[in-house]
């Protein structure tokens, strides 16, 4: 058997244990991150499954980051939610950062909502606002299609010139606008971490386009691109890099004011999800 096949074979087997344990069939898959595990509050949760007991999922090292999988329902619509994700500095490989998302994919999920922490770029922004993307810049030096492909999920050759989705970018603007939140909107790049960055090196980032930086998202976009789902991404800024007067950061920090914007995001995500077509 070769490599693509043991793979696949591995993404069948995590989604049989996974559909075997859940009530209903998931429209929405949920990526957290740091700081963000309590966005799951407000659903009505019917399952969790540890991810230690899911076949070939990876799991969890982080401390901020619990390693469970919810599935539930948020304003009548079936949510499968990981609480934690999966990061490049941990050690995992791409394929095992993607592998959730590909799971979820096998579980026919239609929508993937990510959220995480990020440092913000643009000068323009405050700690614990949100920021939804609309495009990013993967700079981590890894593409989870790397190496194969599965035409059956798929194509090789990914195109990435709307990879998040317009309509839900218009639909959570409008429920921002609505609901009195502050959202910004912009580029987010992708990094590995986990050591933060240099001066020069924000500086370069500001350089590219980027208004926040972030260790995760990217490469599960890529791939959540690549199996048809449609993507809504807002990240937490949770400190603000400016090369010419840099301040340090440190977990604590980034913690504290993901936790601070959480029950907002959480609010915006319940009402963009109240709209959302099945
Ligand atoms: N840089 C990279 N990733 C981050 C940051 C940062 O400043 N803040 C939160 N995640």
């Amino acid at each position: 058997m070769n490599l693509t096949n043991t793979t696949n074979q591995k993404i069948t087997e995590a989604a049989n244990f996974i559909r075997e344990r859940i009530k209903r069939k998931p429209l929405i898959g949920m990526i957290t991150g740091t700081g963000l595990g309590n966005l799951t509050d407000s659903m009505e949760i019917d399952q969790n499954i540890s991810y230690s007991q899911i076949p070939h999922f990876p799991e969890s090292t982080v401390d901020s980051h619990a390693g469970i999988l919810l599935s539930g329902i948020i304003a009548g619509k079936s949510i499968l939610a990981m609480q934690g994700r999966f990061h490049i500095y941990e050690g995992y490989t791409v394929n095992e950062i993607t592998f959730p998302v590909r799971a979820m994919a096998a579980l026919g999920v239609k929508y993937l909502f990510i959220s995480s922490a990020a440092g913000g770029l643009n000068p323009h922004f405050r700690p614990g606002e949100l920021m939804i993307l609309t495009d990013h810049i993967n700079l981590t030096g890894n593409n989870p299609l790397i190496g194969r492909n599965f035409d059956e999920t798929g194509a090789g050759f990914t195109d990435m010139t709307s990879a998040y989705n317009r309509d839900l970018i218009a639909l959570a603007r409008g429920k921002a606008i609505e609901e009195g939140i502050n959202l910004n909107q912009g580029v987010y790049v992708g990094i590995t971490g986990p050591s933060l960055e240099t001066p020069a090196e924000t500086r370069f980032l500001r350089m590219i386009g980027a208004d926040a930086v972030g260790m995760s998202t990217v490469n599960e976009v890529i791939e959540a691109v690549h199996s048809g789902l449609k993507v809504l991404a807002i990240v937490a800024i949770t400190n603000i890099n400016l090369p010419d007067c840099m301040t340090g950061t440190s977990i604590e920090e980034v913690i504290a004011n993901a936790s601070k914007a959480a029950p907002t995001l959480a609010r915006l995500l319940t009402e963009i999800i109240k709209d959302l077509e099945k």
